[in-house]
């Protein structure tokens, strides 16, 4: 295993459009030396967002993007070579084939469902958990994934699940189903920080 500490600093994006809840994740783990030698360098939303709060709070750099006309420009711009890794932290836009080539086996995804299911456009949020529960599902959970220009569909890093039980609602599955994801995307960061330094 490499030390992480002999290396340089692992430098991740991470986009956002929400809460934030994933993001502060991330944000904690640095701090507690759960990720080791990494930074977040840049903060980008899509929206006003509580998210852009949490990043300002801990002095990141952060940016605004208009969705439009402009947005694969302005994103081209503020995602430098030199990020290691993209995080896609509960993003709600769909990333222009450009980003997903020049950043190729570099963004990942949290989605709130066990991927393949419950993917796809229009499947967000809440949609996903009540979907799952009108299918009377067994088990639902969480999913890290690459991201490619087909939404929801690149390779599987990690995945993680729970059972579900008889009455839950989609406000609890949801609440459940984000304690995960905020452990599965910090795991998922520091196994492909392993990977990079490895082939580099
Ligand atoms: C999460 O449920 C994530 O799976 C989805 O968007 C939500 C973002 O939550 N992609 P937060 O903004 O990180 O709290």
């Amino acid at each position: 295993m490499i030390n992480p500490e002999q290396t340089s600093t692992y430098k991740l994006a991470v986009l956002v459009s929400g809460n934030g809840t994933n993001l502060q994740s991330i944000i904690d783990a640095i701090h507690k030396g759960e990720l080791i030698n990494t930074e977040i360098s840049i903060v980008v939303a899509d929206r006003d967002c509580f998210a852009i709060e949490r990043a300002l709070d801990h002095d990141i750099p952060t940016f605004m993007v208009e969705r439009g006309k402009e947005f694969e420009q302005q994103l081209l711009e503020l995602l430098t070579d030199d990020i290691n890794l993209i995080v896609l932290a509960g993003f709600l836009s769909i990333l222009p084939t450009s980003i997903c080539e020049k950043f190729h086996q570099r963004i990942i995804n949290i989605h709130p469902s066990l991927l393949p299911k419950y993917g796809g456009r229009g499947m967000y949020g809440k949609k996903v958990h009540e979907a799952v529960l009108a299918n009377r599902e067994k088990e639902t959970g969480a999913t890290v994934h690459f991201v490619t220009p087909e939404i929801d569909a690149g390779e599987i890093i990690l995945q993680e699940k729970i059972t579900i039980k008889e009455g839950e609602t989609a406000e609890w599955l949801a609440a459940k189903v984000h304690q995960i994801e905020h452990k599965i995307l910090v795991e998922a960061i520091r196994l492909l920080q392993q990977k990079h330094y490895h082939e580099n």
